[in-house]
């Protein structure tokens, strides 16, 4: 049999939704692999037995053993304690560390041609632990943050002006922390500049300049802010979607042009570190970071995003990860 097996390592909030997202989509069959006995069992018996309503083939199993996830082709990795109100990302470093110091060995060990997409948080440092652990090709280990950010961009910018969010391209690069850097200058509505739409709906450059930088703040806070409101866990489906759309331009060599955290080589002036940045997605995995010219605005917030990631990664290093 020819289908693409995909693993889920963590079957969490987000673990669940990848499992429903992934049979509709049939990218392949899916192993959900967690710690918690019976769980994934349990979640993916109850997602294979919509099979006949949603109308999919994939198989969706669950283990607690990481010898099932033998051969994958794919794997995603959720596994690790999400924010509660009032923590920032970088407040679960050490206990994030730990959980995916063991997941890059179990991953290593029994699925060594994968290619990995990491969604834990803080997520340039959990995708930069995973890589050093299992010691895979960078070009086969990145991690799902832009594709999200982007999309709540997107989404914030249609709302405001009353379009289809299928016709607004929002980039967001940097690391996946506050400081992260929605690029503005190329936010456009089917090639029209975003800055002149809302310069024509308001009238006057500074009230349009205001409602941008509101709607950059939001993107920056969108996951606190979902945070808050969910009190005892954060962002699930979202994260899901993201992430399915990662996976499918690889398994399908879509080639997509996706922000994904992906390891620079000198790209954006960046030497040695996973940061969020338009990739070439595709058959083998991060086929090509795509750059653009920053302005001095851009380039210095984009340069206060990394000078964030590498704190997280000098803590964990400090940690002995
Ligand atoms: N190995 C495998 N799974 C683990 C391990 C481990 N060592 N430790 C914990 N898990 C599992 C938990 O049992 C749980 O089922 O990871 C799952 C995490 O699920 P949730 O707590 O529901 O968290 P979720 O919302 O899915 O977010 C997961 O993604 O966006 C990030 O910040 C978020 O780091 C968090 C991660």
């Amino acid at each position: 049999m020819n289908r693409k097996k995909i693993a889920l390592i963590g079957g969490g909030q987000i673990g669940g939704v990848l499992a429903q997202l992934i049979a509709s989509k049939e990218l392949g069959d899916v192993v959900m692999f967690d710690i918690v006995e019976d769980m994934p069992q349990g979640k993916t018996l109850d997602v294979g037995e919509a099979a006949r309503i949603v109308g999919f083939d994939s198989k969706v199993t669950g283990t607690n053993s990481y010898k099932d996830i033998e051969g994958a082709d794919l794997v995603i990795i959720t596994a690790g304690l999400p924010r509660k109100p009032g923590m920032s990302r970088d407040d679960l470093l050490t206990t994030n560390a730990k959980i995916m110091k063991s997941v890059a060995e179990g991953v290593r060990d029994n699925a060594p041609n994968a290619f990995v997409i990491v969604i834990s948080n803080p997520l340039d440092a959990m995708v930069t632990l995973f890589q050093k652990v299992s010691g895979f090709p960078f070009n086969k280990v990145m991690g799902q943050a832009g594709v999200l950010d982007s999309s709540r961009f997107a989404t914030f910018i249609a709302w405001e002006l009353n379009v289809s969010v299928k016709d607004v391209n929002a980039m967001v690069l940097g690391g996946h922390g506050d400081s992260m850097v929605p690029l503005v200058r190329y936010a456009n509505v089917n090639g029209v500049p975003v800055m002149e739409l809302l310069e024509r709906k308001y009238g006057d450059k500074e009230k349009a300049k205001e409602v941008m930088d509101a709607m950059v703040q939001r993107t920056k806070m969108a996951g606190g802010e979902v945070v808050k409101l969910l009190k005892t866990g954060s962002a699930f489906f979202s994260p899901a979607a993201a992430a399915t759309a990662m996976a499918e331009s690889i398994i399908k060599d879509q080639k997509r042009v996706l922000p994904a955290s992906a390891y620079l080589q000198g790209e954006f002036g960046v030497d040695g570190y996973y940061v969020g940045v338009p990739a070439v997605l595709g058959a083998n995995g991060v086929e090509r970071v795509l750059e653009l010219s920053l302005n001095e605005e851009e380039k210095a917030a984009f340069d206060n995003s990394i000078a964030a990631v590498k704190k997280n990664v000098e803590a964990m290093e400090r940690l002995g990860f």
